[in-house]
């Protein structure tokens, strides 16, 4: 019997990826300041900025998209998606936005008050800065041992659920609601238990706080409760999803990860408390109800890639792929967050890069030193994401310095990931010549989308 676990699909469309030399990628990288994201993606041979957006739409998909209705209201593809989601969640009202980062927005702006504060196993950077922006705190309990890249703990994206009976003793009064990352991004793309979800979601019951899901990897991370968690080896990932999503009141979806679409999100709620505002919102800046910031065809691609998104070949290749990357990379002596999560493998730049300190921002660093080593591009998960400059021009900085290599759904091949890893694992020989880097110029959100950086 073969073991090698294949891309469970074969390439109609191809897009071409070019090759620089060593010479060209220093040149482009002065000129985009240090910051990969002001990179031309033209000048990337192998892009693992993001797994967000940028999969590949299957046969199906594309076929969907020509039955598009693009009704200004009332569009039949509306309540198609509407059904899916209903199916997967079994929540009553669907609130369609062009990405997660508007689902967040508006569901903040009409859920939470200024001074209130949300606590999550870890907010994304984008639901940080939507709740912050609102005034309010958002406050990171994920368990010990999701902060530490050597534990092996199979759910280590779970909530300390002592942390969050002691937060909603002491600040109750200003929690409207708990958030669960699912997976866990920010912490490395790890899994929450289903049961760690089951005893949040009554603690915060029992507190009469609703449950809010970041639902963006629901399917990833349903196939990890299928592999990992005691009980639910032989559950359909349907039904796997399906209970989830039934501890929880809502939750705000980027359908550009687990929707398999190129753009697309969602609010879903199951009960009308905040419905209605959310839907006044939704009118005065994304669009009427039944579209909601998107086209009628996006609407269809992305009922076909909820269905899609839960099939388990697809998710045994997807999760394998992650697997697999890290196999290569520890083979090579390159530390990396374990185990691997299901969109990305995070590497140690801390571990990589022993040379440098904090302030020479080794993760920033080592994202760049992977572009002129071989044209990879990955994200910093560090202290320019998510350390500040306070107002004294003193720098905070962030637990972990990861750089994260997120695989973007069903693009690449095998063979592109055996070439990224030799770029690392070569990088690694070399790590001494990596130079630091520092902050020439940001801004007050979100700063490592634009920020400019000199070298150490
Ligand atoms: N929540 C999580 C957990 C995310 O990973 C993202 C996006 C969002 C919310 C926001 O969704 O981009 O559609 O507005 N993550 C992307 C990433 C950008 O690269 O991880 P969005």
């Amino acid at each position: 019997m073969p073991t090698t676990l294949i891309e469970p699909f074969r390439i109609k469309s191809v897009e071409p990826i070019r090759m620089t030399t060593r010479a060209e990628r220093e040149a482009l990288l002065e000129k985009a300041r240090l910051n990969p994201f002001l990179l031309r993606a033209d000048d990337v041979l192998l892009d693992f900025l993001t797994d967000s957006g940028t999969g590949a739409m299957s046969a199906k998909q594309w076929a969907a998209i020509m039955e598009g209705d693009e009704s200004y209201a009332g569009a039949r593809s509306f309540f198609r998606l509407e059904a899916v989601i209903k199916n997967l969640t079994g929540y009553e009202h669907l609130i369609p936005t062009h990405q997660g980062r508007a689902a967040e927005r508006i569901l903040f702006a009409v859920a939470t008050h200024p001074g209130d504060l949300v606590p999550n196993n870890t907010h994304f950077d984008t639901t940080r800065a939507n709740l912050e922006v609102d005034g309010v705190e958002a406050v990171d309990l994920v368990i010990p041992e999701g902060l530490d890249p050597k534990n092996l703990h199979p759910f280590k994206g779970n909530i300390d659920l002592e942390k969050v009976a002691e937060l909603l003793e002491r600040e109750g009064h200003r929690i409207p609601f708990g958030m669960m990352t699912v997976t866990n991004n920010s912490g490395g793309g790890q899994p929450v238990s289903m049961a760690n979800l089951r005893a949040y979601a009554q603690l915060l019951k029992r507190h009469g706080k609703p449950l809010v899901l970041d639902v963006c990897r629901f399917a990833e991370n349903a196939m990890f409760v299928k592999l990992r968690e005691p009980g639910f080896a032989d559950r359909s990932i349907e039904s796997i999803v399906q209970e989830m999503f039934s501890l929880a009141d809502g939750c705000t979806m980027s359908a550009k990860k687990d929707g398999l679409v190129n753009i697309g999100g969602f609010i879903a709620l199951k009960d009308d408390r905040w419905v209605e505002a959310a839907r006044n919102l939704l009118i005065l800046t994304e669009g009427f109800p039944t579209y909601g910031g998107l086209a009628g065809r996006d609407l269809e691609a992305l009922a076909v890639g909820l269905e899609e998104v839960l099939h388990e070949d697809y998710l045994r290749y997807r999760l394998r792929t992650a697997e697999y990357m890290g196999e290569k990379l520890k083979a090579g002596g390159v530390q990396i967050v374990e185990p691997t999560g299901g969109h990305a493998v995070y590497l140690d730049a801390k571990a990589f890069l022993p040379h440098l300190g904090p302030e020479d921002y080794p993760a920033w660093s080592l994202a760049n030193a992977l572009y002129l080593e071989g044209g990879l591009r990955g994200v910093e998960i560090g202290s320019v994401m998510f350390g500040k400059r306070l107002e004294d021009g003193t720098e905070t900085y962030h637990a972990m310095e990861l750089v994260r290599l997120a695989f973007p759904r069903r693009v690449y091949t095998q063979s592109h990931f055996d070439y990224a890893a030799e770029v690392i694992c070569e990088l690694k020989a070399k790590a001494g010549e990596v130079r630091g880097v520092r902050i020439r110029k940001q801004s007050r959100f979100l700063r490592h989308f634009t920020a400019e950086f000199g070298w150490a």
